[in-house]
Order: C-alpha cells, then sequence, then structure tokens
C-alpha cells in the first residue's frame, strides 16, 4: 500500500548488520517480554479489536450525524491527535460535510477555551469526551465548560443524550462521572497508551461520526501488521525505516523532520511528533521529531534545512493521486507570465516541486531524505500508514534501548503546575 525509498548514506549493508537485534526485539514485541510489556495491547489491536463495541461506535455515530450539527472532541495528547490527523487528511480542511468537529481540551488558552464556548451558544452539539486516567486537567476543565453549557441549553436529561465518554474500562474520574451521569461510555483498554489507540474508540468514535470509514481504517492496520509482524530486515520496510533512523541518528543526525506536501496532512506530522518525542526521548536520548509542510515551509524553514546545520534527516510522506485537483487556467494577456502551465494541474506542479525538492536537499544539501511513497491517500491507506509508523517507533525505542510506552517526562511541569495552583497534596 506505500512505497519506501531509503536515503542514500544509509547502506544496505548498515541495514542487514541489525539483523539479530531486529529479530530479537520483533520477538520481544510479538511476546510481550521487553520494558513496558503491558501497554502492548495496539499491536495486535487491528484483529483482536471490540467488534461489538464498535458496532456500536458506528450506530451511536449516525444517531450524533442525524441528531446534531458539531460534535465537540474533548481530550489531550494521544486522546484527540490520532482523530484530529485523519479527519484533516481524510475530510480536507475546508471540509462541507453536514456535521462539523471541533476539538477543544487541548489547551488551557482562555482565548480558544472562550472563543469555543461563544461559538457554541445555541447551536446543536454533541461532545465526546476522551481521556484514559480521566483526570488530565486541560481536558476536565474544557469538559466542565462544555457539559455547563449543553445543561444549559438542553437541560440535564437532553445533555444525557448527547455526551459519550471514552475511558478506561473500569477506573477514574471520568468513569465514576459517567457512571453517575448515565453517558454512552467506550473503552480505551488499559493495555494501549494515548498514543497508540487510534484505532480504539479514542479514534474510532469521533472518526465515524465525521462519516469516516472506520472498519476500512482498522482493516488497512490490520494488512499492515500482517506485512510487518516479521524480523525479515530485507524486504519488512518498517523495521528498514525503523534501522535507517538508528543509523542516523547514531551518525550524528539527531533530528528526523517529518514533510508532506499537503496541508490536510500537517496533522498527521503532528501525531507523529507525539508518538516519536513521547516514545524515544528519554534518559537522554532519542530523535527530535520535527515537521514541515512543503511548499509553505521552503519559503521559511527551505534556507535552514538546505543550508543551515547539518543535524537533521527528512522523513516525506508524498501522496501521488490528490483526492481532488483543479486545473491551471490561460489567460490572453500572460502577464503573469503563467501561460507555460496551461493544461496542468496542480498536482503536477506540486509533484515537480517535490522532485526538485529532493534533488536539491539530497544533492546539494546532503540531507539525508526518506521517501514513503502513498498512491492515494484513503481510510484504509491511512490505517495501514498509522500502524506501521507505531511499529516501527516501537522497535525505535527498543533499540535505543528505552521503554516506548511510558511518559515519566510529562509529570513534571503537572506537579509545578499544581503546586502553583494549590491543588491538594502538592
Ligand atoms: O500518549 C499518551 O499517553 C498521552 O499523550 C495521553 O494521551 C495524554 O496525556 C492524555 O491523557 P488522558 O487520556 O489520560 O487524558
Amino acid at each position: 500500500m506505500i512505497k519506501l525509498a531509503l536515503n542514500k548514506t544509509v547502506t544496505e549493508s548498515d541495514i542487514l548488520s541489525y539483523q539479530e537485534k531486529v529479530s530479537k526485539i520483533n520477538k520481544m514485541i510479538d511476546e510481550k517480554t521487553g520494558a513496558g510489556n503491558d501497554y502492548l495491547g495496539w499491536a495486535d489491536w487491528p484483529v483482536n479489536y471490540d467488534k461489538e463495541e464498535l458496532e456500536r461506535i458506528i450506530s451511536d455515530a449516525k444517531y450524533v450525524r442525524d441528531n446534531f450539527d458539531i460534535l465537540v472532541v474533548c481530550g489531550i495528547g494521544g486522546s484527540y491527535l490520532g482523530a484530529k490527523a485523519a479527519i484533516d487528511s481524510l475530510k480536507g480542511l475546508k471540509s462541507d460535510d453536514k456535521i462539523e468537529i471541533i476539538f477543544m481540551g487541548q489547551t488551557f488558552s482562555p482565548n480558544y477555551v472562550s472563543q469555543v464556548i461563544n461559538y457554541l451558544k445555541g447551536k446543536k452539539f454533541a461532545i465526546n469526551v476522551i481521556s484514559k486516567s480521566g483526570t488530565t486537567t486541560e481536558t476536565s476543565i474544557s469538559f466542565r465548560l462544555l457539559k455547563q453549557l449543553l445543561e444549559s441549553q438542553v437541560g440535564k436529561e437532553g445533555a444525557k443524550k448527547a455526551i459519550f465518554a471514552t475511558t478506561d474500562k473500569e477506573k477514574g474520574a471520568l468513569k465514576t462521572l459517567s457512571n453517575n451521569e448515565g453517558y454512552a461510555t467506550y473503552v480505551l483498554p488499559g493495555d494501549i497508551g494515548g498514543r497508540y489507540s487510534v484505532f480504539t474508540a479514542v479514534g474510532t468514535f469521533p472518526l465515524a461520526v465525521a462519516g469516516v470509514d472506520v472498519k476500512a481504517l482498522i482493516s488497512g492496520a490490520a494488512k499492515a501488521r500482517e506485512d510487518f509482524d516479521n524480523d525479515d530486515i530485507k524486504n519488512n520496510i518498517c523495521y528498514r525505516y525503523a534501522v535507517s533512523r538508528d543509523i542516523l541518528y547514531r551518525n550524528n543526525f539527531p533530528v528526523e523532520m517529518f514533510v508532506t506536501y499537503e496541508p490536510q496532512m500537517t496533522q498527521i506530522s503532528e501525531w507523529l511528533k507525539q508518538l516519536f518525542g513521547e516514545s524515544e526521548g528519554k534518559e537522554k536520548k532519542g530523535l527530535f521529531p520535527a515537521s514541515a509542510t512543503f511548499s509553505t515551509d521552503l519559503h521559511s524553514l527551505g534556507q535552514f534545512i538546505q543550508d543551515g546545520s547539518p543535524i537533521l534527516f527528512e522523513t516525506i510522506l508524498n501522496v501521488v493521486n490528490p483526492s481532488s485537483d483543479i486545473d491551471i487556467p490561460e489567460t490572453e494577456d500572460d502577464l503573469d507570465g503563467l501561460n507555460y502551465l496551461k493544461g496542468k494541474n496542480l498536482s503536477y506542479v506540486n509533484q515537480k516541486a517535490f522532485e526538485g525538492t529532493l534533488k536539491a536537499h539530497e544533492e546539494e544539501g546532503k540531507v539525508p531524505c526518506n521517501v514513503i511513497t502513498i498512491n492515494k491517500l484513503d481510510a484504509e491507506t491511512l490505517g495501514y500508514i498509522f500502524y506501521f509508523f507505531m511499529r516501527a517507533c516501537a522497535m525505535s525505542a527498543y533499540l535505543l534501548e528505552i521503554n516506548p510506552f511510558n511518559q515519566p517526562g510529562v509529570e513534571i511541569y503537572k506537579k509545578n503546575m499544581f503546586h502553583l495552583l494549590g491543588k491538594k497534596g502538592y
């Protein structure tokens, strides 16, 4: 479903020299014996997922589509980035779908939160609150505000039918609140961490409401699992990619820049930044994940990438066939000098920008570039890509001898903030 062309600086014999390590780690993932092994539920989820819950999600999503104008998804980190990435990439940035999806709960910004609350006033909206722990402060504050507005507009009984909670099966404040209030709930399984949860209800409920074919998304992930759950390093592109990252990291390329040529895929880069950043950035190790959207950022970061400190390599997601296209018209006077492009479409120009930039960065800039070619981005292919990166990330972190599934560093800012806010116990 995708093709990988690895950067030219990493040789085949470099890759093959990792065979033993890759075999060992693949076995560790399959047998769940490595660090963080109780968070490996995502690896088989595309085939082991809760089929009954997915049917309920699809039918509840239809109810939301039929009865509301807006769904507000309230979550942060792994509890929203996958859904946002998929909705943007599959529906586009100017979607005219009958239902609008708004994300809130990912910030304390008084401006953003009050703008969303004001926008929702008098509108018919439902809420999907998502939190595994049920105690994340950004999400909890937003949910408190959203719930209050909703109840003031449709009453407590009406609000019950418009609130859908995704959280732990048994524990946590959100679970208790949902039980008490009688909200529909979906499960984020205990053995799947937020950033590996896009195929669970965390992703599937908002995606189904947005009109995305979630069964196709999961079937793409299942195909990826079939293709990448093996240690054949000559052919397994997922592990070849992971190994090449490790080699580049050890050869003084500590920054990986994820690049797309589609603004609607920018959120995929945000999802990737969280996936790799939180999984690998520990014990003073790990690649720094950065991102750029070309050609836009060629007019800002392009100079640095071409000529600046030689610290980064690129991983480019190149979609060959966009879901829509537009021809460049001819004009009689040709005052802007663009008639040489008459009859050509924008995807042709975008591809030439990709080819020209790749050559400039690789040949003159000496920037190692990996290219992942995607024929067309649909739900199934996106599921395949998400799984490809999740599995590659686990392999990469284990190659660095790091637990990919915890995030101890995230707690420190919270402790300080709670202390400053006067929370009991801090
Ligand atoms: O990947 C992760 O585990 C984190 O990014 C979490 O998803 C994020 O912190 C939100 O946590 P929670 O779902 O408990 O509100």
